[in-house]
């Protein structure tokens, strides 16, 4: 028998890598919670609490899950076209945007390449550049989470080749001005505009892809759509860049049930839109409800979800762990900067309600 010691070969940036911190399942959550899964309300992963449209349950349950994907996702990028006003040439789907945040550090990113990110943000783009051995330059966010021009000119060096911002911004729920996506792509570099809360707020930058070779938007299929269980979203970007993208992908990327929930979802796009526009006018009352509450800053959010702001890290600390014991779960962070901070889904109007009564409780 051999006793290969295999931890020898593990390459030497990935054998004590800081991983990803993600949320647990439900039924975990339930069972440190000590209550049946039914009873949690479930407010740490964005999700969108009203699920899939009914027509793409349909068409997974009739879908042909014997047989491959189209690995160049034909029907995906031509209803995705419908969907964004934008050629197909300009669309490639992934396993979640996700996959596609990974796949643009592959094709870009060798040892030693620099990448700009600006905390506090979506952790997945410091993640994946530290498993490429990318170097990565976290610049902070200033005092209402805005992004710093002049230190992003100043950091550029003739080994910077990617920004990655998310707009709305998560955790914090602020948009990148126009203004500032401008000056990010006539720096040169490829910006990363990632609009995975596009539909809850509407803003898109879109419509510049076919203007700027540099640019690439990111937009996924899990929080307007319900769809985050099955993996998929898509990016917008040049078609040099989709074609790159399409080379070096595993072929059957996207499975089949996910693209036909995708195709379904766009047809059924104006009833999604009718679950976003509950969700927005939840987290305007949430807004307001957090507002009147005392010690507790919500930040104006344009995606579907809270930051909640508390007087000091023990005091978000102590709050969190008081709502997962009565079943209530919302993100908390490690970091320095938003340590004194939790994230908070807009549910239902009856997951508002509930959370609301929860949090007044441990903050009496
Ligand atoms: C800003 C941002 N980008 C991307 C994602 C990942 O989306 P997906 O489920 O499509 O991988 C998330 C998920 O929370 C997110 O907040």
């Amino acid at each position: 028998m051999a006793n290969t010691d295999t931890g020898k070969m593990i390459r030497p940036h990935l054998a004590n890598i800081q991983t990803y911190k993600s949320i647990d399942p439900p039924e975990l959550l339930a069972q440190q919670a000590g209550i049946p899964e039914s009873q949690i309300v479930k407010l740490n992963g964005n999700e969108n609490p009203y699920g899939p449209s009914p027509k793409a349950i349909e068409a997974v349950a009739g879908a042909p899950l014997h047989i491959y994907p189209d690995p160049q996702q034909r029907k995906m990028r031509q209803s995705l076209s419908e969907y964004t006003g934008l050629r197909a040439e300009h669309l490639i789907a992934g396993a979640g945007s996700d996959e596609l945040i990974d796949l643009l550090f592959r094709l870009f990113i060798e040892p030693g390449d620099r990448i700009l990110d600006f905390d506090p943000t979506f952790a997945m783009y410091a993640f994946c550049a530290r498993v490429c051995g990318g170097e990565l330059v976290m610049l902070e966010r200033d005092e209402v989470f805005e992004i710093d021009m002049d230190a992003v000119r100043e950091s550029i060096d003739d080994r910077t080749k990617i920004v990655f911002v998310s707009s709305p911004n998560n955790p914090t729920g602020n948009l990148l001005p126009d203004s500032q996506v401008r000056e990010l792509l006539d720096t040169g570099l490829i910006v990363v505009v990632d609009e995975a809360y596009f539909e809850f707020c509407g803003h898109t930058v879109a419509e510049l892809v076919p203007e700027y070779s540099n640019l690439v938007v990111l937009r996924t299929m899990s929080k307007w759509a319900g769809l985050a269980g099955l993996r998929v979203g898509y990016g917008i970007m040049a078609p040099d860049i989709v074609s790159h993208i399409m080379d070096i992908k595993s072929p059957y990327n996207v499975n089949i049930a996910a693209e036909v929930a995708l195709l379904a979802s766009l047809e059924d796009a104006l009833a999604l839109q009718a679950n976003v526009d509950k969700i927005v006018a939840e987290r305007t009352r949430l807004q307001a409800t957090l507002e009147a509450m005392p010690g507790i800053t919500p930040w104006p959010s344009e995606g579907n979800f809270i930051l909640c702001q508390m007087p000091d890290a023990a005091e978000a600390e102590r709050v969190y762990n008081d709502l997962a014991s009565s079943g209530v779960f919302v993100r908390n962070f490690a970091s320095e900067r938003l340590k004194d901070s939790f994230r908070v889904a807009v549910g239902t109007i009856e997951e508002t309600d509930a959370f609301v009564a929860a949090l007044r409780e441990c903050v009496r």
